[in-house]
């Protein structure tokens, strides 16, 4: 049996869309679990670059299944755009489906994100305004529509009625104009031909792969410090990143999971609001935001930069029950004189080595630091770990002694080819 999930261990953007393409190779079906288009996944590959934000990777490959499993919430535009253009660019090669319980999002959610965000000001979350939040909100309010309901014949009138709904809070609590429901419609209708037919019953397949020893790769959306109840609330995503939520997202058990990789990078970013003790805002963080491209891969945004946070990173590999670490970016420290970790926090005086990922609580926690030397060399042309320098070693040994777990994976470029496989 072989179920691997390849998991964000941080606040997204590890890399994770990187491994999973490369793993993807080594496995049947590759499926999302979880998250929406709020995800900007990054594959570069033989020469051209993708950026997946709902589609798994493993479409790039010839008879592999991709699914879109009951977890994840489908922005219906987004995912008819994304199909038409890997069509066209003739690398749709892989067989695609979305699960019939999957949620939809349809442009009032990103809609009512966007009034959402404005309303909260100074407070705002800094969300991708990509519909997410209330698509999931819709849900477990029990009013979302789902994929299943593209067959029927009343979805037109859903879409319209609950815009309509919509439109009661847009104007009589957040003071905006109304939508036009016709106008929602028409940019719905037209992806309805395209995707329903890839509607399926996922949870079936899922289980009979399973039973079939076909084997299997969670790509995971996110990270675990944006996770819903285990990040930094309210400064998360609105789904479960961690390995439960490949769980609860596919129809997979606990029996089914072998292998459970955490995608880190070698330092620390987030984007968007939220505490970020390690956060480096001087010349040093500059350094990664630039020679790391830290810009968003869906909004644009730069991306706030800083030291690797091995506390969190515990809680991460705890809570997602991680068998090893895939380490990305470690050429983005290239040029260092010296690297700083994350060991433990101070507050209040008190020596802290579990994080309190309470917002609050974060914030005034102070990390205690350990510095390491950097190895000042151009890593980025290195492919076996017997060439690494010996520093570069030590900072990778480092990291898998605080964690308890091996680093099997380092990532030391974007392209596909710039990994080094330990073992
Ligand atoms: P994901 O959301 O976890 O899939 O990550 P993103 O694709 O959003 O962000 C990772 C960014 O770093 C992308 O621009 C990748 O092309 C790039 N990247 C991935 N691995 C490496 C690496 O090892 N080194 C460098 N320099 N860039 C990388
Ligand atoms: P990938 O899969 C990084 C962040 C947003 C915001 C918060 C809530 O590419 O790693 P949302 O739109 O989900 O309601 O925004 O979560 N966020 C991400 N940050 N990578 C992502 O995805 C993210 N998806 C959401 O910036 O802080
Ligand atoms: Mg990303």
């Amino acid at each position: 049996m072989s179920v691997t999930a390849v998991i964000g261990a941080q606040w997204g953007d590890e890399g994770k869309g990187k491994l999973a393409h490369i793993l993807a190779a080594d496995n049947d079906i590759i499926l999302r679990y979880q998250g929406g288009s709020n995800a900007g996944h990054t594959v570069i590959s033989e020469g051209q670059t993708y950026k997946f934000k709902l589609i798994p990777s493993g479409v790039l490959y010839e008879n592999k299944l991709a699914l879109l499993c009951d977890g994840v919430v489908v922005n219906v535009v987004t995912l008819a755009n994304e199909l038409t253009e890997l069509q066209q660019r003739g690398q749709l090669k892989g067989e695609l489906k979305i699960s019939r319980h999957a949620h939809l999002v349809i442009p009032v959610h990103c809609q009512q994100d966007v009034y959402f965000e404005e309303a909260k000001g100074p407070r705002a979350i800094g969300t991708t305004r990509r519909g997410i939040g209330p698509a999931y909100a819709d849900k477990y309010f029990r009013v979302g529509l789902r994929a299943a309901d593209m067959l029927n014949g009343d979805f037109g009138a859903r879409v319209r009625a609950m815009t309509k709904r919509k439109n009661v809070l847009f104007t009589g609590y957040y003071g905006k104009q109304e939508v036009n429901p016709d106008e929602i419609w028409a940019q719905v209708e037209p992806t309805v031909a395209v995707l329903a037919p890839l509607v399926d019953d996922t949870v079936q397949l899922v289980r009979n792969a399973v039973k079939a020893n076909r084997p299997i790769l969670c790509e995971g959306a996110q990270g675990t410090l944006l996770d819903i109840d285990y990040g930094t609330y309210p400064f998360v995503t609105s789904s479960h990143p961690v390995s439960g939520g490949a769980l609860l997202g596919t129809g997979l058990s606990w029996r089914d999971l072998s292998r459970v990789v955490g995608v880190s990078k070698a330092y620390t970013t987030r984007v968007g609001a939220g505490p970020f003790p390690t956060e480096e805002r001087g010349p040093e963080g500059e350094l990664m935001r630039e020679a790391g491209a830290e810009y968003g891969t869906v909004t644009g945004r730069p991306r706030r930069c800083g030291w690797l946070d091995l506390p969190l990173l515990k809680y991460a590999a705890e809570l997602s029950g991680f068998t090893e670490l895939a380490l990305t970016k470690t050429d983005v420290l290239d040029d260092l004189d010296e690297i700083k970790v994350c060991v433990a926090y101070e507050r209040d005086g008190q020596r802290l080595d579990w994080p309190d990922l309470d917002p609050h609580e974060l914030e005034r926690s102070t990390p205690v630091y350990e510095v390491l030397p950097g190895w000042r060399t151009d890593t980025s042309g290195i492919r076996a770990v017997v060439d690494l320098p010996s520093r570069f070693r030590d900072y990778v040994g480092y990291i898998e002694q605080y964690l308890g777990l091996p680093v099997t994976v380092i990532s030391v470029g974007a392209d596909a080819q710039a990994t080094i496989f330990c073992s």
